[in-house]
Protein backbone atom coordinates (compact mmCIF):
# COMPACT_ATOMS: atom_id res chain seq x y z
CA UNK A 1 0.00 0.00 0.00
CA UNK A 2 1.11 3.70 -0.71
CA UNK A 3 0.44 5.47 2.20
CA UNK A 4 1.48 8.63 1.06
CA UNK A 5 -0.79 8.63 -2.17
CA UNK A 6 -3.70 7.01 0.53
CA UNK A 7 -4.00 9.98 2.52
CA UNK A 8 -2.83 12.63 -0.02
CA UNK A 9 -5.90 11.20 -1.65
CA UNK A 10 -7.96 11.79 1.69
CA UNK A 11 -6.89 15.13 2.30
CA UNK A 12 -7.41 16.12 -1.11
CA UNK A 13 -11.23 15.13 -1.21
CA UNK A 14 -12.64 15.68 1.59
CA UNK A 15 -12.51 19.14 4.07
CA UNK A 16 -10.58 18.49 7.23
CA UNK A 17 -13.85 18.49 9.26
CA UNK A 18 -15.22 16.00 7.27
CA UNK A 19 -13.31 13.35 8.32
CA UNK A 20 -14.51 10.38 10.70
CA UNK A 21 -11.46 11.97 13.01
CA UNK A 22 -12.10 15.86 13.53
CA UNK A 23 -11.96 17.28 16.45
CA UNK A 24 -13.17 20.82 16.74
CA UNK A 25 -10.86 21.03 19.73
CA UNK A 26 -8.77 18.50 20.80
CA UNK A 27 -10.14 18.13 24.02
CA UNK A 28 -8.66 15.27 25.83
CA UNK A 29 -4.79 15.65 24.18
CA UNK A 30 -4.89 19.29 25.91
CA UNK A 31 -5.98 17.77 29.16
CA UNK A 32 -3.51 14.82 29.34
CA UNK A 33 -0.73 17.08 27.68
CA UNK A 34 -1.69 20.01 30.54
CA UNK A 35 -1.58 17.34 33.15
CA UNK A 36 2.17 16.40 32.19
CA UNK A 37 2.72 20.10 33.68
CA UNK A 38 5.50 20.63 30.72
CA UNK A 39 7.23 24.39 30.30
CA UNK A 40 6.38 26.05 27.30
CA UNK A 41 9.57 25.22 25.44
CA UNK A 42 9.34 21.66 26.10
CA UNK A 43 9.97 19.97 22.55
CA UNK A 44 6.96 18.59 21.16
CA UNK A 45 6.15 16.21 17.93
CA UNK A 46 2.50 15.25 17.01
CA UNK A 47 3.02 12.36 14.95
CA UNK A 48 0.63 11.55 12.23
CA UNK A 49 -0.70 15.12 13.11
CA UNK A 50 -2.36 15.45 9.75
CA UNK A 51 -4.89 18.39 10.01
CA UNK A 52 -5.80 18.44 13.68
CA UNK A 53 -5.84 21.41 15.95
CA UNK A 54 -3.98 20.19 18.47
CA UNK A 55 -0.70 22.26 17.03
CA UNK A 56 -2.92 25.71 17.25
CA UNK A 57 -3.72 25.04 20.55
CA UNK A 58 -0.25 24.37 22.01
CA UNK A 59 0.91 27.57 20.04
CA UNK A 60 -1.89 29.57 21.21
CA UNK A 61 -0.63 28.60 24.85
CA UNK A 62 2.58 29.50 24.08
CA UNK A 63 4.39 26.10 23.42
CA UNK A 64 7.28 27.67 21.20
CA UNK A 65 9.00 24.04 20.24
CA UNK A 66 6.79 22.39 18.59
CA UNK A 67 6.97 19.76 15.11
CA UNK A 68 4.05 18.15 13.20
CA UNK A 69 5.00 15.20 11.48
CA UNK A 70 2.50 13.22 8.72
CA UNK A 71 2.99 10.79 5.49
CA UNK A 72 0.69 13.07 4.12
CA UNK A 73 2.13 16.91 2.81
CA UNK A 74 -1.12 18.17 1.84
CA UNK A 75 -2.23 17.87 5.20
CA UNK A 76 0.23 19.01 6.78
CA UNK A 77 0.14 22.22 3.89
CA UNK A 78 -3.89 22.39 5.29
CA UNK A 79 -2.66 22.78 9.02
CA UNK A 80 -0.31 25.02 7.58
CA UNK A 81 -1.89 27.48 6.19
CA UNK A 82 -4.77 27.53 8.94
CA UNK A 83 -2.42 28.41 11.57
CA UNK A 84 -1.02 30.57 9.29
CA UNK A 85 -4.31 32.37 9.31
CA UNK A 86 -5.39 32.06 12.57
CA UNK A 87 -2.11 33.43 14.23
CA UNK A 88 0.65 35.71 13.23
CA UNK A 89 1.86 33.53 9.70
CA UNK A 90 5.76 33.78 11.98
CA UNK A 91 3.86 31.03 14.24
CA UNK A 92 3.62 29.01 11.14
CA UNK A 93 6.66 29.43 10.34
CA UNK A 94 7.98 28.53 13.29
CA UNK A 95 6.37 24.71 13.64
CA UNK A 96 8.76 22.52 12.19
CA UNK A 97 6.52 20.34 9.58
CA UNK A 98 8.16 16.89 8.57
CA UNK A 99 6.35 15.00 5.41
CA UNK A 100 7.72 11.68 6.70
CA UNK A 101 6.49 7.72 7.27
CA UNK A 102 6.98 7.17 10.85
CA UNK A 103 8.28 4.23 10.83
CA UNK A 104 11.01 5.34 8.09
CA UNK A 105 11.84 8.83 10.33
CA UNK A 106 15.07 9.33 11.41
CA UNK A 107 14.32 11.74 14.30
CA UNK A 108 17.37 14.45 14.13
CA UNK A 109 16.98 15.30 17.43
CA UNK A 110 14.96 14.19 20.98
CA UNK A 111 10.93 15.39 22.36
CA UNK A 112 9.90 16.00 25.51
CA UNK A 113 6.65 14.67 24.26
CA UNK A 114 5.23 12.55 21.29
CA UNK A 115 1.45 13.13 20.86
CA UNK A 116 0.36 10.12 18.18
CA UNK A 117 -4.01 10.02 18.01
CA UNK A 118 -5.26 7.36 16.04
CA UNK A 119 -2.36 6.55 13.55
CA UNK A 120 -0.45 3.59 15.45
CA UNK A 121 -3.80 1.62 15.04
CA UNK A 122 -2.72 1.67 11.40
CA UNK A 123 0.04 -0.24 11.34
CA UNK A 124 -1.12 -3.77 11.02
CA UNK A 125 2.50 -5.15 9.90
CA UNK A 126 4.37 -6.30 13.11
CA UNK A 127 7.25 -4.97 11.29
CA UNK A 128 5.93 -1.20 11.17
CA UNK A 129 4.89 -1.75 14.64
CA UNK A 130 8.44 -2.54 15.27
CA UNK A 131 9.76 0.08 13.61
CA UNK A 132 7.76 2.64 15.50
CA UNK A 133 8.43 1.67 18.77
CA UNK A 134 12.59 1.78 17.56
CA UNK A 135 11.55 5.62 16.06
CA UNK A 136 9.36 6.32 19.59
CA UNK A 137 12.58 5.08 21.80
CA UNK A 138 14.99 6.90 20.07
CA UNK A 139 13.16 9.92 19.94
CA UNK A 140 11.57 10.57 22.93
CA UNK A 141 14.38 11.36 26.39
CA UNK A 142 14.17 9.51 29.56
CA UNK A 143 11.69 10.71 31.33
CA UNK A 144 9.98 12.06 28.35
CA UNK A 145 6.37 11.26 27.42
CA UNK A 146 4.25 9.70 25.00
CA UNK A 147 0.40 10.21 24.47
CA UNK A 148 -1.37 7.89 22.74
CA UNK A 149 -4.67 6.96 20.84
CA UNK A 150 -6.05 4.16 18.99
CA UNK A 151 -9.37 2.45 18.36
CA UNK A 152 -10.53 0.60 21.47
CA UNK A 153 -10.32 -3.01 21.45
CA UNK A 154 -14.53 -2.72 20.86
CA UNK A 155 -14.12 -0.49 18.44
CA UNK A 156 -14.51 0.02 14.57
CA UNK A 157 -12.30 -2.44 12.70
CA UNK A 158 -11.33 -0.07 9.80
CA UNK A 159 -10.63 3.76 9.08
CA UNK A 160 -10.33 5.75 5.83
CA UNK A 161 -10.91 2.48 4.32
CA UNK A 162 -8.10 0.85 5.66
CA UNK A 163 -7.77 -1.96 8.41
CA UNK A 164 -6.79 -1.26 12.26
CA UNK A 165 -5.66 -2.63 15.24
CA UNK A 166 -7.54 -2.29 18.06
CA UNK A 167 -6.35 -1.95 21.45
CA UNK A 168 -6.79 -2.15 25.32
CA UNK A 169 -4.92 0.19 27.62
CA UNK A 170 -3.08 -3.06 28.45
CA UNK A 171 -2.46 -4.22 25.37
CA UNK A 172 -1.13 -0.87 23.96
CA UNK A 173 1.25 -0.16 26.78
CA UNK A 174 2.52 -3.84 26.53
CA UNK A 175 3.13 -2.77 22.57
CA UNK A 176 5.31 -0.28 23.72
CA UNK A 177 7.57 -2.43 25.24
CA UNK A 178 9.90 -2.45 28.74
CA UNK A 179 10.99 0.79 27.91
CA UNK A 180 8.15 2.71 28.66
CA UNK A 181 5.65 2.46 32.28
CA UNK A 182 1.94 3.36 31.87
CA UNK A 183 1.16 6.87 33.75
CA UNK A 184 -2.23 7.12 33.26
CA UNK A 185 -5.25 5.66 31.02
CA UNK A 186 -8.76 6.77 29.41
CA UNK A 187 -11.21 5.80 27.30
CA UNK A 188 -13.12 8.05 25.36
CA UNK A 189 -16.22 7.87 23.39
CA UNK A 190 -15.37 10.04 19.65
CA UNK A 191 -18.52 11.15 17.99
CA UNK A 192 -17.72 11.71 14.32
CA UNK A 193 -19.44 14.55 12.18
CA UNK A 194 -21.43 11.89 11.08
CA UNK A 195 -22.73 11.03 14.60
CA UNK A 196 -21.21 7.79 15.21
CA UNK A 197 -19.26 6.93 18.40
CA UNK A 198 -16.05 5.53 18.10
CA UNK A 199 -14.39 3.80 21.37
CA UNK A 200 -10.70 5.07 21.75
CA UNK A 201 -8.15 3.69 23.97
CA UNK A 202 -5.84 6.81 25.12
CA UNK A 203 -2.95 6.47 27.29
CA UNK A 204 0.06 7.98 28.85
CA UNK A 205 3.33 6.82 28.70
CA UNK A 206 7.04 7.90 30.61
CA UNK A 207 9.84 6.81 28.73
CA UNK A 208 12.32 4.80 31.69
C1 LIG B 1 -6.87 9.20 11.40
S1 LIG B 1 -5.78 10.46 10.96
C2 LIG B 1 -5.48 11.27 12.50
C3 LIG B 1 -4.94 12.67 12.33
C4 LIG B 1 -4.64 13.42 13.63
N1 LIG B 1 -3.72 12.69 14.47
C5 LIG B 1 -5.91 13.75 14.36
O1 LIG B 1 -6.10 13.28 15.49
O2 LIG B 1 -6.72 14.52 13.82
C6 LIG B 1 -4.27 9.58 10.68
C7 LIG B 1 -3.14 10.50 10.22
O3 LIG B 1 -1.92 9.78 10.23
C8 LIG B 1 -1.22 10.00 9.03
N2 LIG B 1 -0.45 8.77 8.83
C9 LIG B 1 -0.91 7.53 8.55
N3 LIG B 1 0.08 6.64 8.53
C10 LIG B 1 1.22 7.33 8.79
C11 LIG B 1 2.59 6.97 8.89
N4 LIG B 1 2.99 5.70 8.71
N5 LIG B 1 3.49 7.94 9.17
C12 LIG B 1 3.11 9.23 9.34
N6 LIG B 1 1.82 9.63 9.25
C13 LIG B 1 0.89 8.69 8.98
C14 LIG B 1 -2.29 10.29 8.01
O4 LIG B 1 -1.83 11.04 6.91
C15 LIG B 1 -3.31 11.05 8.83
O5 LIG B 1 -3.05 12.43 8.83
Amino acid sequence: MDRTRHWDDVYANRRANEVSWFQRRPALSLELIERLGLPADAACVDVGGGASTLVDELAALGWSDLTVLDVSSRALDVARARLAAAQQPAVADGVHWVCADVTTWVPQRSFDLWHDRAVFHFLVDPEDRGRYRDVLAEAVTAGGHAVMATFADDGPTTCSGLTVRRYSAESLVAEMGEGFELTEARRELHRTPAGVEQPFTWVVLRRR
